[in-house]
């Protein structure tokens, strides 16, 4: 398995240091455009395996990115305080565009993982700019909004959040979708009204902010769904997964990358589980579609 990073920033190398960490490529390439930090970034990974790891980890161009199975795209501008995903949109179009043009010359049978913000548009970018079939370019996002939706409940329950489970789909951004309809608390399913779904919603809505404000960017959370989506991947485990997909029809969605819950497999998105919203829910999921459909229209 060759995996290749492009984008080597926190995001990026943190992601690659995890991969490298579990063993899950055999060959590892970081690129960016700033080569002596992904020459950096490299040599501090290589460094941090040398007593456990298996993984070849290199930097450089898009040729040595040749031949890459799966490529991991988080190249480009993140948010700062007070802004949102799609404030981003027109710097990091050209930027995802450009990556992918490169990305397909060197690789053309590779899937693609798209990472960068506003991430569901630039999943679009680079399925349209890849040609790849939809299964093979998907978006990572929808498992850390999950996440942030498991912590928010966990303090509302007084558990652990191990111990919740609930996912979200829709934009990976403001109009996020929690499926309230199937949480479950410790195994139990719980009910809220439509108050308390309100509050909980603007709570996970903040919750990326409220991290970028005190550090400066979100990593771990990130990396960590991320990786969880490679290792499906790599390892074929077929994992129930939220994830960004362009939608030809689920969910009665076309022409619009949204999270929908997928499996992830050795062959992309395997699956699309079509869940039955509850009103409260469809009513956001169909925004988000109208929303992101307009922007995906444009670039
Ligand atoms: N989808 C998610 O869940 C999620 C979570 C967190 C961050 N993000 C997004 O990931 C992206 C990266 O965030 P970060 O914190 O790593 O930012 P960063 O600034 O630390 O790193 C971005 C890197 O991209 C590189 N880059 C810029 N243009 C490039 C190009 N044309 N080719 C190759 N490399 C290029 C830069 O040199 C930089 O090293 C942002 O858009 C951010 O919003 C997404």
């Amino acid at each position: 398995m060759k995996i290749t990073v492009v984008g080597a920033g926190a995001i990026g190398a943190t992601l690659a240091y995890r991969i490298a960490d579990k063993d899950l490529a055999d060959e590892l390439v970081l690129v960016d455009i700033a080569k002596d930090l992904a020459i950096g970034q490299s040599l501090d990974i290589i460094q941090s395996i040398a007593y456990s790891g298996k993984t070849e980890v290199t930097a450089g161009d898009y040729s040595k990115s040749a031949g890459s199975d799966l490529v991991i795209i988080s190249a480009g501008k993140p948010r700062s305080p007070g802004m949102a995903r799609l404030d981003l949109m027109n710097t990091n179009k050209g930027i995802v565009g450009a990556v992918v043009k490169d990305v397909m010359a060197n690789s053309p049978d590779t899937m693609i993982m798209t990472v960068t913000n506003p991430m569901d548009v630039m999943n679009y970018v680079a399925w349209k700019g890849s040609g790849l079939p939809r299964e093979r370019v998907i978006g990572s996002g929808g498992q850390l909004d999950g996440s942030r939706f498991k912590c928010v409940l966990a303090g509302e329950f007084g558990v652990r959040p191990k111990d919740v489970e609930a996912y979200v789909l829709g934009e990976h951004g403001e109009l996020q979708v929690p499926v309230f309809s199937n949480v479950k608390v410790n195994g139990k399913a719980v009910s809220f009204n439509d108050a308390q779904k309100e509050a909980i919603r603007e709570k996970i809505r903040r919750s990326a902010m409220d991290v970028i404000e005190k550090k400066g960017a979100t990593v771990f959370a990130p990396i960590n769904t991320t990786t969880h989506m490679v290792e499906a991947i790599v390892n074929d485990t077929k994992a129930l997964i939220p994830s960004s997909m362009v939608l030809d029809g689920e969910y009665g969605k076309r022409g619009v990358s949204l999270g929908v819950p997928v499996i992830l497999g050795k062959d992309g998105i395997e699956e699309v589980l079509e869940w039955k919203l509850e009103p409260y829910e469809r009513k956001i999921f169909d925004e988000a579609a109208e929303k992101l459909g307009g922007y995906c229209k444009t670039v």
